[in-house]
């Protein structure tokens, strides 16, 4: 398996491939790579001629920079992974100079307000980084289709906006949530759970469940109420935001639509930790 770390010596791959007219499908990853990783590169393999995976921890995106610091980097174990899936898989594995050229700062984007809600509120900056690192991948990787979880449904509508909105020339395909078997929504953050908070993060999915039933008969605004006081108390989780919310405005509903198309979404805290996790309503 090849893995590069510059963008110059991956120029030439490309280049080659592009020459033949190959198609390319790229996975762009922080790693600590799960099965819901694995899964985006498996499909990338089925519909690509050739598969890129990055793996490059992007500084920008992160608001706090204790999340920085301990997100998990497992270079040695992400090979081996991707290695057994198929050994023609390419990595992209750059230095943040490499990326960043030696201004390692994020540029401003407009996404249509897409940005300003949930995670773009709680997480100030986020998306202008996830925004200026993608944008520089696909014009280093230059892929056909590129492959993105629902787990971060927002960043998903946000890298869609922004192939949109900046005329980038790549599918961008979004992909089912991976759960853990108790419906924990897989995360390389869930490595650094302690036992008893592994224990406890199940009960994420199961409200977002129970929200699901309830928002059949119940208003948004009381299912909210509902969920807000399941949290209430609660020993090892610490409920950051429950929004109930269009998928194409991301926008909270104040009163619920027939042929609008909703979706819940939830960020909790165990510890230092932030899980986040959605769930379709209709
Ligand atoms: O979802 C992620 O892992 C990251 O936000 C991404 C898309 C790789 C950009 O750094």
């Amino acid at each position: 398996m090849e893995v590069f770390s510059d963008s110059e010596q991956i120029n030439e791959v490309i280049e080659a491939i592009k020459a033949q007219h190959l198609k390319i499908g790229f996975v762009p990853t922080m790693g600590a790579l799960h099965e819901g990783h694995l899964a985006l590169v498996k499909k990338a393999l089925l519909n690509n001629d050739k598969v890129f995976v990055s793996i490059f921890v992007n500084p920008t995106q992160f608001n706090n920079v204790n999340d920085l610091k301990t997100y998990p980097r497992t270079l040695e174990d992400d090979l081996k992974l991707l290695e057994a899936i198929s050994s023609e898989i390419l990595i992209f594995a750059p230095s943040v100079d490499a990326i960043y050229k030696g201004n390692t700062k994020s540029r401003k984007f407009n996404f249509d307000g897409l940005e300003l809600e949930m995670e773009g509120k709680f997480r100030a900056g986020h998306f202008d980084g996830v925004g200026t690192v993608v944008k520089r991948l696909f014009e280093i990787i230059q892929p056909d289709n590129a492959y993105f979880g629902e787990k971060d449904f927002q960043q998903l509508q946000i890298i869609k906006k922004l192939v949109d909105n900046y005329n980038i020339p790549v599918n961008v395909v979004g992909c089912d949530i991976y759960r853990e078997r108790n419906g924990l929504a897989m995360s390389s953050r869930n490595t650094r759970l302690t036992d008893e908070q592994k224990n406890a993060a199940p009960f994420i999915y199961k409200t977002l469940k129970a929200a699901k039933e309830q928002f059949g008969t119940k208003s948004a605004d009381k299912v909210t109420k509902w969920v807000t006081m399941q949290f209430k108390n609660h020993p090892q989780l610490k409920l950051e935001y429950f929004i109930i919310a269009d998928v194409d405005t991301l926008k909270t509903v104040k009163r619920k639509s027939k042929n609008k198309v909703y979706r819940a979404f939830i960020a909790v805290y165990a510890g230092d930790i932030r899980l986040i996790d959605n769930i379709a309503l209709n």
